[in-house]
């Protein structure tokens, strides 16, 4: 059970190998989760990364999970599940592509959008029933300011995080009422192993203070999480700029 101050004692990360997940579980860990499971595609980065939060003291498992593979979820979530309640799953994985090889390669562009959306709204649907059934837990899924409003530069990645974002505000008010939360992150550019090499946007954070938002945000219950707090208010008012006049900003 969650405690007082909304903090999980077990947690499952799908994306288990995310740097900003990792920088989750160690946040809350060093506060009270004790049980952690994170799924992911097998490999030795995953075992690393489980190891890393062992060391901190966590009770912590791997299992195989593969967002494209949306056959299998119900088992590996159902496996996780059967071994006890799960107070948070954090919806992690996702990946950012190659705009312009995946213009011109349409099946590449069709992975990124499997991957984001697809594969979320299959685990995100099997999640919030295991949550529904146990009767408490928080989903915390990581969306992205890029679905708030197209840019030329990334729209592949960004329709997929619209997609993402429309389905956890959607699944929230379906939940809300039943003792399961749902909390849409919604981050900037965070400097992690996914944008490595790109470069840096404004307002740019890191996974430690996505984390940190995500433990004030369990703590207050929110719906909806801007890191950092400031994009709340420059994201609504591009999103009211007429499109002739967004193509001409430097954020494209
Ligand atoms: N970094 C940013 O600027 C930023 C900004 C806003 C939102 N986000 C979102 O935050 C989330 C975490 O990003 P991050 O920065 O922590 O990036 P990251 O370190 O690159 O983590 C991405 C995770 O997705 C997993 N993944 C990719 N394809 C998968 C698949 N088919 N099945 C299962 N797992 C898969 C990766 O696992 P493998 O180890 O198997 O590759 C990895 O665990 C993503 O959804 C991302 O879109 C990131």
């Amino acid at each position: 059970m969650k405690d007082a101050f909304g903090i999980p004692q077990s947690l499952l990360v799908l994306g288990g190998t995310s740097e900003i997940a990792l920088a989750t579980a160690r946040r809350l860990i060093a506060r009270r989760t004790r049980t952690v499971w994170l799924a992911g595609r097998p490999s030795p980065t995953l075992e690393r990364s489980a190891a890393d939060l062992r060391a901190l003291g966590a009770d912590v498992q791997t299992v195989a999970f593969d967002a494209l593979d949306p056959e299998s979820h119900e088992t590996v979530l159902g496996k996780v599940f059967a071994e006890g309640d799960v107070d948070m799953v954090l919806l992690a994985f996702g990946i950012l592509g190659d705009q312009a090889h995946d213009e011109r390669d349409p099946v590449a562009a069709v992975r990124v959008a499997q991957t984001n959306y697809t594969g979320a709204v299959s685990a995100g649907l099997i999640a919030a029933r295991a949550l529904q059934t146990q009767g408490h837990g928080s989903l915390v899924v990581l969306s992205s300011v890029a679905g708030e409003r197209a840019r030329r530069a990334n729209f592949i990645y960004g329709s997929s995080k619209a997609g993402l974002d429309t389905f956890a505000q959607g699944l929230g008010d379906a939940l809300h009422g039943t003792g399961v939360h749902v909390m849409v992150v919604r981050p900037g550019f965070v400097r992690s192993k996914m944008t490595t090499g790109l470069p840096e946007a404004p307002l740019a954070t890191t996974p430690e203070a996505v984390a940190t938002a995500i433990e004030l945000g369990l703590r207050r219950r929110s719906e909806t999480v801007w890191v950092p707090g400031v994009l709340r208010v420059v994201m609504s008012a591009l999103r009211h700029v007429p499109r002739g006049v967004f193509r001409r900003l430097p954020v494209q």
